[in-house]
């Protein structure tokens, strides 16, 4: 039965591949919405796909997010990856504490025997702040150390769930629906099609920061987030998936 379980799930992985043509698929067995432990095996792939492709010295970007946090979790010393920087791929986006990504940032470096730099700066951000701050040279610098991560990892979410937890205002809020927005990544709102709906502003990573050169990695499963991982792929932003089977069966279903 494991064996048949295991090669369904290596089928499920070459079509999600196809479908939102990447260069890798992971599936792990299960449903993240249903099960907690789901997550926590999502973010062991991660952590050992990582192992695989981050070298010494080298800096990783991510984000905020439960996702993430179970990354963090299971995150260990990397032995092909010494001495590398961790830094939160963009400012402040309402999270609470521990789904932020300076705390989730931290924990991984600590865990991997790494370094950290963390970015503060409040949000929302007003367009006159945006620029103050952004030349700010203790922000400067961190900002330099996210341009040029080689490797970004980053959850997705489900648009109006994101839009809630971050305690967006109503108007925003209110944009975001009236777009149909389905998906969230970075702070950034797509519909169906990929079309971005609404962008929180804050300093860091910006989409068309993820250019082929980085290696960027998606780490989002459960049923509940099937629109949302294919809304985000329809412009192809980034090259590698970590899923789990109930959004991958749900995604080649419904969309
Ligand atoms: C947020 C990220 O912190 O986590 C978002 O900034 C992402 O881009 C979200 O969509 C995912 O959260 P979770 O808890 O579903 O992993």
């Amino acid at each position: 039965a494991f064996i048949k379980e295991v090669s369904g799930v290596r089928v499920l992985e070459n079509q999600l591949k196809d479908k939102l043509k990447l260069d890798y698929v992971l599936i792990v067995p299960g449903d993240s919405d249903e099960l907690d432990w789901v997550k926590q095996e999502m973010g062991k792939a991660c952590v050992h796909y990582l192992n695989g492709v981050l070298h010494s010295g080298q800096t990783v970007a991510i984000t905020g997010g439960s996702t993430m946090a179970a990354v963090a979790k299971m995150m260990k010393p990397l032995p092909e990856a010494e001495h590398c920087l961790f830094v939160p791929a963009r400012g402040g986006l309402g999270e609470r504490v521990e789904n932020q990504a300076n705390t989730i940032c931290a924990e991984m470096a600590n865990k991997a025997r790494g370094e950290y730099r963390l970015l503060y700066v409040p949000d929302p951000l007003s367009e006159e702040s945006y620029h103050i701050i952004t030349e700010e040279p203790s922000v400067r610098e961190v900002l330099d150390y996210i341009k040029s991560a080689e490797v970004v990892i980053h959850g997705i979410g489900e648009a109006l769930t994101m839009a809630e937890r971050r305690k967006t205002p109503q108007e925003q809020i209110e944009k975001i629906a009236d777009g149909h927005a389905v998906g969230e990544a970075f702070g950034y709102y797509f519909d169906q099609q990929g079309e971005i709906v609404h962008k929180v502003r804050t300093v860091g990573l910006q989409l068309e920061d993820l250019s082929s050169s980085k290696h960027v990695i998606a780490v989002a499963g459960g049923k509940s987030k099937a629109q949302a991982i294919a809304s985000y792929f329809k412009p192809g932003q980034s090259n590698v998936l970590i899923t789990d089977e109930g959004a991958a069966q749900q995604l080649l279903r419904d969309t």
